[in-house]
This record gives structure tokens, sequence and C-alpha cells, in this order.
């Protein structure tokens, strides 16, 4: 079954747990990712049904780093996982692959899953880069055990924009991202699950999520209604 997972950024006030509280009703395989301020709340409404998780976190457990939110806090609010290594993460904060593995195994120590995120941007894309940036970020950013990994492949130039690569395209670097965890870790590589992320809706996950090697979606925008959110996995589903 797809795994869905919503990531909300940095959107959603005390009202918004009610999107929580209606995905839980709905049955699916969801996992959401709130803002650090409502995951204690999203826990409580979720109720088991829908698993929360945090948008990053800290590389260390604890200490003098004023604002940040470690891997062991995010647990203790009972999050079973995080995404590292987003995009606007990489971008606006500067984060370095090496910086997405502490934080991948910074969360593995805490219990946490782990969605660890890759893609190229659009000038990489079209100067024929992708599968060689893909590849470094996957040598840089994964910690050395498979145990607990989810990778997202998310193409930076279909993050909010509503583009989307083709569904060959897809087929095709989800495949080189394969061979490459293969690579890397033997046999556990061919069970990790690799999530599409990048302007997916409700309309496109169906054919997106049917192409060989997608075991899910990770969805921004779309993700901030269960009846969107919900959508989705049933596209997905078939
Ligand atoms: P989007 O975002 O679905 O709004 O394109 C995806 C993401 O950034 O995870």
């Amino acid at each position: 079954m797809a795994l869905i997972v919503g990531n909300w950024k940095m959107n959603g006030l005390g009202d918004s747990v009610a999107e929580i509280a209606a995905m839980a009703a709905a049955r699916s395989d969801l996992w959401v990712a709130p803002p650090f301020t409502l995951i204690d709340r999203a826990v409580i409404v979720a109720a088991g049904a829908v698993r929360i998780g945090g948008q990053d976190c800290h590389a260390k457990v604890s200490g003098a780093h004023t604002g940040c939110v470690s891997a062991a806090m995010l647990a203790d609010l009972g999050a079973s996982f995080v995404i590292v290594g987003h995009s606007e993460r990489r971008t606006d904060n500067g984060e370095t692959d090496a910086d997405v593995r502490a934080k991948a195994i910074a969360a593995r120590a805490a219990g946490l899953q782990v969605i660890l995120c890759i893609g190229e941007t659009e000038g990489q894309r079209d100067a024929g880069e992708a599968e060689a940036i893909v590849a470094a970020q996957l040598a840089g950013s994964l910690p050395d055990s498979a145990d607990g990994l989810i990778i997202a492949y998310e193409p930076v130039w279909a993050i909010g924009t509503g583009r989307t690569p083709t569904p060959g395209d897809v087929a095709a670097i989800h495949g080189f991202i394969r061979t490459r965890l293969v690579e890397r870790f033997g046999p556990a590589g061919q069970g990790l699950r690799i999530l599409y992320g990048g302007s997916v809706k409700p309309d496109n996950a169906a054919l997106l999520l049917g192409q060989p090697n997608v075991g899910g979606a990770l969805v921004g925008g779309a993700s901030l209604t269960a009846a969107s959110l919900a959508a989705i996995a049933a596209a997905a589903a078939g």
C-alpha cells in the first residue's frame, strides 16, 4: 500500500488539528508532519490512526542551540518520524549532505523513522545532471544503516509549482535511486520505500505513484486538508 505523507511546512494554527482528526477517520495509511507547535496536539487527535512527525531536527540531543529542536524532543512529544534534508532546509538554512546525515543518525538514535529528501534543481536537470546530483546527495547524506529509513525524491523545480516530471522520468530516476540503495545497503536497499514528492495532487497521484519503485508520496500544499490528502491516498490505492 502506498504511504502518503503530508508536510505542512510553516502552515497551521490550533484550529488545523481538526484536519488531523478528520484524517484519522479516513482509514488510509497517512502520516503528517505539522509544524513543531502543533505536534503534541496533533498526536492527541491522531489517536494512533495517523502517524505524526517533525519536519526537521537538530543533530545533537541537547545543548546550547537556541531555537532548535532535537530528535529526542520530537520523540518525547509522541512523534514517530522526522523529515530531514528537505530542499527548503537545504536552501533556506544552508544544510549540507553532512548535516542531513548527522540529523538522520540522530533521529534513528531517538527511535524516529527518517524520511530523507533528495532532488535536483531545474538547472541541474536541464544540464543533464539530475542523476549525478541525486547520487552525490545519497552518497553524502545516507546513514550507514538502512534501518528505519525512507527516501523521498523531490525535484526542487516540482515543489509547489504545479509541475511534475513525466511518469517516465519518475520511473527512470526512482530506478536509478533503487540501484544506488542496493549498492549501498545490499538486499536491505531493495526493500526501502522511495516516495515521490513535488506537486502531487489527487488528479495526478495515480499516475505518478503507479510507476515502478514509487512507494508513496510526500505532499506539501495538497496535504493541508483531510479531504485532499485522503483523496490522494484513495487515488493511489486505485
Ligand atoms: P508540494 O510540496 O506538494 O506543495 O509541491 C512537496 C514538498 O515540498 O514536500
